[in-house]
């Protein structure tokens, strides 16, 4: 079981956010907290009055400084490789239905980029940091950063990034697509409030459906993933809030979506 003071979970009407809560530690991820985090995802999942989730860490000098590196010392090979395969935040991450948005309000490294990369919108402080440093432990990111991270901001980047091992601030990272805005830091969570509040008034079934669609583009070849985007389109018919904001737009008024 994990210990639940490492992350903890605050809800705001539709909006849930999940805080990484070992800011001593700048939030590394150790055991407890990849359990908490996937813990609360799933939480999550299954709240239906939750409809975007925010992912940041406490205090104001991280989001997620990596992995814990303690967790690494002395470990066989095949101790690492047992290592990285459980407990696949980053996954889990990714694969939460609703959307989710990075509040990345310091050091975001390693792991803590990674779980920014498996997020679908990253919204950074002014003060962010963000890199992949694990070539300076003689390895490589292991979350997904060599996958994610080139899909994202492109071959050339993401090779410099891994290569050298350095941290680049927030403008820079907006500058190749790695955060899609940045805000000064004392304005972060207000911005990223009202981006999630935006959000969460959309239809919960038509938000699933853009997610599904727009990451099946990472996994699928394109005339496969237009056949899919079709078939969630026309599914979406079936929903009440589908035939809501098309009633709404005809009778000029603002649609209520239901999540029905
Ligand atoms: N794993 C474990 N502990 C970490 C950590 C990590 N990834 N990142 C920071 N910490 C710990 C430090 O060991 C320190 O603990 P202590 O007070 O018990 O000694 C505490 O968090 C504060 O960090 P500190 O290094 O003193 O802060 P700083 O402002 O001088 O430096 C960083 C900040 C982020 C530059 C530095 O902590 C760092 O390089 N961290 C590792 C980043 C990394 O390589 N991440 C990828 C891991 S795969």
């Amino acid at each position: 079981m994990a210990d639940r003071n490492v992350v903890l979970i605050e809800k705001k009407g539709n909006i849930a956010t999940i805080m990484v809560n070992r800011p001593d530690k700048l939030n590394a991820l150790n055991a407890e907290v990849r359990v908490g985090v996937a813990m609360a995802l799933e939480q999550l999942r299954q709240d239906d009055d939750v409809r975007v989730a925010i992912i940041t860490g406490a205090g104001d000098k991280a989001f997620i400084a990596g992995a814990d590196i303690a967790e690494f010392e002395g470990k066989s090979g095949v101790e690492g490789y047992h290592y990285i395969q459980t407990g696949d935040v980053y996954s889990a991450v990714e694969r939460f239905p609703k959307p989710t948005i990075a509040m990345i309000n310091g050091f975001c490294l390693g792991g803590g980029c990674e779980v920014a990369l498996a997020c679908d919108i990253r919204i950074a402080s002014d003060k962010a940091k963000l890199g992949q440093p694990e070539i300076n432990l003689g390895l490589i990111p292991g979350g997904g950063g060599t996958q994610r991270l080139p899909r994202l901001v492109g071959q050339g980047h993401a090779m410099r990034l891994i290569y050298t091992g350095d941290a680049i601030d927030a403008a820079s990272a907006e500058k190749i697509g790695l955060v899609d805005e940045v805000v000064p830091q004392d304005e972060l969570k207000g911005r990223v409030m009202e981006l999630a509040t935006k959000i969460a008034e959309k239809s919960p079934a038509a938000l699933q459906a853009t997610k599904e669609s727009i990451r099946a583009a990472w996994q699928m070849p394109l005339d496969q993933g237009l056949r899919f985007e079709k078939a969630w389109f026309g599914l979406l018919f079936s929903t009440q809030d589908m035939h809501e904001g098309v009633s709404a737009f005809l009778e000029k008024r603002k649609p209520e979506f239901r999540g029905r």
